[in-house]
């Protein structure tokens, strides 16, 4: 059942601790992995080496250290730690790390790790690659796209409405492609009037028009042997977009005011929130440039439409503000979640993390509350209470008032862990066995009691 050596646990303890808790790591009090159950190798991707140094073994030289920072300062944890696949994505696993006492002396650390694999189509699986978190499938099935067309040099054009991802998907792409290595510019054709907006993309040359004091080489060039992001491209003006279509078809460009063309080799990535068929349609848009660069359109939905990446990215926000000497959101009230997934979130992705960003400027405690959130994402739900005997699970509602607190909590704890009760049990920090027995109890195994 379990690999361990001499002076370590019992093997009868690490064997009960595989039954209740599933894959476990004990570390020593140096943080050296003194024993592990035999599920850990395939969640870290690797065979595991006693002794190893666990914040090495779980977090590699990535420099998301979550784990390896709160076991260094003595302090007990719940992180997710994103863990490369063979496949060049990532999955995400969730470390739980508790401490080993003697009396007053810790003498190691229990790990609990959780996780699926992200070639795993479970409902429930979260991935993160290269930045992006999602649980959504449609967003799976984009990030499997972003990943193949990473490899080709095919021009790509992003779709999706504001604060949706569309800069972070075309950093993605840029770094799953060869080009890795190369930069990654960033260019948003709406901020700048045409005129600056052709010499800041093309170069210029010194006294090219007043105030040009010297050569410039602008994006084109410096993006050389990398990625150019084009963000809100159906702005360009119609003389812009005629000399664009130049450069992709010559692969150089000609500075303002200059003669002589410069060789470029830059693959251009672009964006936009509008159809660019639309804006071919109404003549503000040459029709030959859409083909070049929609080679492969590739849309984001809107968060609205992935409701469970409603959740997911809060958390993501709340752990990326949760600070021990600060403020420290251990929970999200259901009022609140419900709020969160009536809201339509118009601004998206970027709209979440500033209304978390508001419950951490606003609201104290351990628990994000519906008061904590901004007006606007409050009080939306309009939605039919669920009936009471609705079994909550399954209904994604978790405030059934006749139920005692506890029992809520479970449930909740469930339902964010998307029916993984293991996972829920880690959260609310007991077994597995102790949340069947509590499942039980409350008359809430309806199909095993
Ligand atoms: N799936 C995701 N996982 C984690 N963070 C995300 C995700 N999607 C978006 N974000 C974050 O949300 C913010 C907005 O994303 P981004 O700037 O890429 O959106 P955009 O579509 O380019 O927005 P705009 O249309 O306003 O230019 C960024 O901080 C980004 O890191
Ligand atoms: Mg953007």
């Amino acid at each position: 059942m379990t690999q361990q050596v001499d002076k370590n646990p019992e093997p009868m303890i690490l064997s009960a601790l595989h039954e209740v808790a599933g894959a476990a790591i004990v570390l020593d009090a140096d943080l050296r992995v003194v024993a592990y159950t035999d599920d850990v190798p395939e969640l870290v991707g690797g065979p595991v080496d006693l002794g190893i140094f666990a914040p090495q073994l779980l977090c590699g030289e990535g420099e998301q250290r979550p784990v390896a920072e709160a076991l260094a300062e003595g302090r007990a944890v719940v992180a997710e730690v994103p863990r490369p696949t063979p496949e060049g994505g990532s999955r995400v696993i969730l470390v739980r790390a508790a401490p080993l006492m003697a009396g007053s002396k810790r003498t190691g650390w229990i790990l609990l790790l959780e996780g699926e694999p992200w070639e795993s189509e479970g409902p429930a699986s979260a991935v993160v690659v290269h930045g992006i978190r999602t649980r959504d499938s449609g967003m799976k099935k984009l990030l499997r796209d972003v990943d193949r067309v990473a490899r080709r040099s095919a021009s790509v054009l992003v779709r999706g409405e504001t604060g949706t991802g569309k800069e972070l998907v075309a950093r993605a792409i840029h770094a799953a492609s060869k080009r890795s290595e190369g930069p990654f510019r960033a260019v948003n054709c709406a901020a700048l009037p045409p005129a600056l907006l052709e010499s800041a993309l093309f170069g210029h040359v010194e006294g090219a028009f007043p105030g040009a004091l010297r050569d410039e080489p602008g994006h084109f060039r410096l993006a050389d042997s990398g990625t150019l992001f084009l963000d809100e491209v159906a702005e360009l003006s119609l003389p812009l977009q005629a000399k664009l279509l130049r450069v992709l078809e010559e692969r150089s460009v000609t500075p303002v005011g200059g003669h002589v063309a410069v060789p470029v080799d830059v693959r251009v990535v672009s964006a936009s929130p509008r159809s660019l068929r639309d804006a071919v349609a109404s003549g503000a848009f040459r029709a030959d440039l859409m083909y070049r660069l929609r080679v492969v359109p590739l849309f984001i939905p809107p968060l609205r439409e992935r409701a469970t990446d409603i959740e997911l990215l809060a958390w993501h926000f709340i752990e990326a503000r949760n600070d021990p000497a600060a403020r420290e959101v251990g929970r999200i009230a259901p009022t609140a979640l419900r709020a969160m997934a009536t809201y339509p979130w118009p601004g998206n992705v970027r709209e979440l993390e500033n209304a978390v960003e508001y419950a951490f400027a606003m609201g104290d405690g351990p628990v994000l509350t519906e008061a904590h959130l901004p007006p606007e994402v409050r009080g939306q739900d309009t939605r039919r209470r669920p009936a009471r005997n609705v079994p909550l699970e399954h209904d994604g509602e978790a405030g059934d008032d006749a139920l005692p607190d506890e029992a809520r909590r479970i449930l909740y704890a469930i339902e964010r862990a998307a029916g993984h009760r293991g996972r829920a049990a880690a959260s609310l920090g007991m077994s597995r066995v102790t949340l069947w027995r509590k499942l039980k109890r409350y008359g809430l195994l309806e199909d095993e009691s």
